[in-house]
């Protein structure tokens, strides 16, 4: 190889670190990255978490101040529930569950949350998630995924 050669060769693996980080030349990026769904741990912790999550939400009096919520985690069990949101959990992080459940329009339509509920329903989450020690990094990811339903759960802008 000539000496011009090569100093185009030290060029061009100098341009792939810097310009393409992700590349073959890359120190990271070499491994895909894990799944959400892995990255959580799989389905038992996830399991764990959502059944966490719904015995705080089935017993909160911020949220059962509204009727609607209140006469409907009265009619709907709470296993119910868990079985319905860790299956959709664990396929929107990336895992081998089919959810078959209803739509988040269709299944939330008639509790009439409102922006307030919805924010408090979210703190509620983080907080079991940092009790669970679920990494930021994840946290983020999640709330992510939860907040992509708002617009279908919320059904009024009031705040009240
Ligand atoms: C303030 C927020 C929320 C409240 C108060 C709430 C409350 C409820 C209640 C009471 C039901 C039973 C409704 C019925 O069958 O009459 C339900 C169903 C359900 N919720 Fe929520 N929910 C909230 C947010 C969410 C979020 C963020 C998710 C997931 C991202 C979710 C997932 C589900 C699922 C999967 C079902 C079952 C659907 C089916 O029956 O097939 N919910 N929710």
């Amino acid at each position: 190889m000539s000496k011009c050669s090569r100093s185009l060769g030290a060029a061009l693996a100098v341009f792939l670190m810097v310009v393409m980080p992700g590349t073959a030349m890359s120190q990271e990026g070499d491994e895909p990255q894990a799944s959400l769904f892995e990255r959580l741990g799989g389905l038992a912790p996830i399991t764990v978490v959502v059944s966490d999550f719904i015995d705080h939400l089935v017993e909160d009096p911020v949220l059962n101040a509204n009727p609607a919520v209140d006469a409907a985690r009265q009619r709907v069990p709470a296993a119910y529930l868990k079985y319905r949101v860790t299956s959709l959990v664990c396929q929107s992080t990336g895992g081998p569950c089919q959810y078959q459940g209803r739509g988040m329009k269709e299944s939330h339509a008639h509790l009439e949350i409102t922006e307030a509920e919805w924010n408090h329903m979210v703190e509620v989450f983080k907080e079991v998630l940092a009790e669970h020690g679920v990494p930021d990094p994840e946290t983020e990811e999640l709330l992510a995924i939860v907040g992509s339903t708002r617009d279908d759960i919320v059904s009024t802008g009031s705040g009240s």
